[in-house]
């Protein structure tokens, strides 16, 4: 993202702010509710997007130096990733060759090996089988290729990918879909791992998803929180292929507006939130204090439930303010968990029943809401279905 891009996104930004408009998707959009109850849209939707897409999994920092590793389950396949001794990111199947037992348990760590828990063959950091206990019993298996399963994974621009099964490597401008330079911009490198949390929530995924799209229900559900700090109602909006990036503006914003007129020389960062969605389950908000990232998956094989991994990564210039009050990280975390699981996610788990309930058949999404038009109709892509109609009444 230039300079230029930047101050464009300002002025979009601004001009929507003082005419009480916003990004206009040119008609609104019909979407099934069946879409967040259908077990076989479920099977599908793992089959194709959470076992055959790349998955973009977290910012490099999860991974800080060669040896660290990170056990991560949550796109239901246990995937082992790895900086290896070269400082190269790899990721494998979590599956002991032996008898299947998971070698690693969820976490992360520094390791230089890996002992399976069952019988305790042991695995090197690049995966490759190195020991085998008792190995008299099984002759010599170096012949057999017992080492872990690599699976296909990617570092781009200081993000972390892997697609869980095997095959083709990942390829960038497919994953990005264009947004490199805004990742060039970020410098994602510098951002350091600073913690992450487990939300579960009674809803489809997808309603998951849909939550971080739209600013329209910010004025209104959001009046104790967020309310006071940022402007409703107006944002950017622009697509890359499947992903795409909305931005919109804190309450800063409004001073700049009377305080500096020189546009180019407002802070874009201390004045905006960029969210980022990649396809097919991320959502990632950048704001001065660094990234909030979010994994949103299928819970428990149910269309009704769903898992958000919330990892925060903090922007070096306020890393050291972190470090120093350790209790800000710990409320920063909380408040972020408040206010999506008693505000955001309570909505969803209305708009679940009703979708189970079956009384209704659709949700409309109204022309400001075009983030989620896009989000519903690439993932109807990525499945091969019908695309939904932009309808202008
Ligand atoms: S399953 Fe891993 S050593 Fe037996
Ligand atoms: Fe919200």
């Amino acid at each position: 993202m230039e300079k230029s891009e930047r101050t464009h996104i300002l002025d979009v930004l601004t001009s929507h702010i003082a005419n009480d408009t916003t990004a206009d998707a040119g008609g609104i959009m019909r979407a099934p509710m069946s879409d967040f109850t259908c077990p076989k849209l479920l099977e599908q939707e793992c089959e194709v997007l959470f076992r055959n897409t790349p998955l973009c999994m977290g910012l490099s920092s999860e991974l800080p130096k060669p040896y660290t590793y990170w056990s991560d389950n949550a796109s239901g396949l246990p995937i082992l990733m790895v900086r290896d001794e070269e400082g190269k990111f790899r990721a494998f199947a979590n599956a002991c060759r032996h008898r299947g037992s998971q070698v690693v348990l969820e976490g992360r760590g520094s390791k230089m090996r890996f002992t399976c828990p069952f019988h305790a063959w042991t695995y090197a950091i690049d995966g490759k089988l190195e020991s085998v206990n008792k190995s008299n019993h099984f002759g010599d298996v170096s012949s057999l290729d017992l080492h872990l399963i690599e699976l296909p994974s990617a570092e781009f621009h200081g993000t972390l990918w892997v697609r869980p099964t095997p095959g083709d490597p990942l390829d960038e401008s497919e994953c990005l879909g264009g947004l490199q330079r805004d990742l060039v911009h970020w410098n994602f490198p510098d951002y350091s791992f600073a913690g992450t949390q487990i939300i579960d929530a009674r809803m489809n995924w997808k309603i998951g998803v849909d939550s971080y799209g739209e600013i329209y229900h910010l004025n209104v559900l959001h009046t104790k929180t967020l309310d006071k700090e940022v402007v409703g109602n107006a944002q950017t909006f622009d697509s890359f292929d499947k992903n795409l990036r909305m931005v919109i503006a804190n309450e800063k914003l409004n001073l700049m507006r009377l305080l500096l007129p020189i546009r180019e020389k407002w802070p874009y960062k201390q004045i905006t939130y960029t969210v980022y969605f990649f396809y097919p389950n991320v959502i990632m908000l950048v704001d001065l204090f660094g990234v909030d990232f979010l994994r949103i998956f299928p819970l428990d094989n149910s269309p009704s439930k769903s898992r958000t991994i919330h990892a925060w990564y903090i922007d070096p210039n306020v890393e050291k303010y972190f470090k120093d009050h350790e209790s800000a990280y710990e409320d920063r975390m909380k408040r972020f968990r408040s206010v999506v699981e008693d505000e955001d996610y309570a909505i969803a788990a209305d708009m679940q029943v009703t979708a189970e309930r079956g009384t209704q058949t659709e949700i409309v999404l109204g022309r400001n809401e075009v983030a989620l038009q896009h989000f519903h109709n690439a993932h109807r892509m990525g499945l091969s279905r019908d695309l939904l109609p932009v309808e202008d009444l």
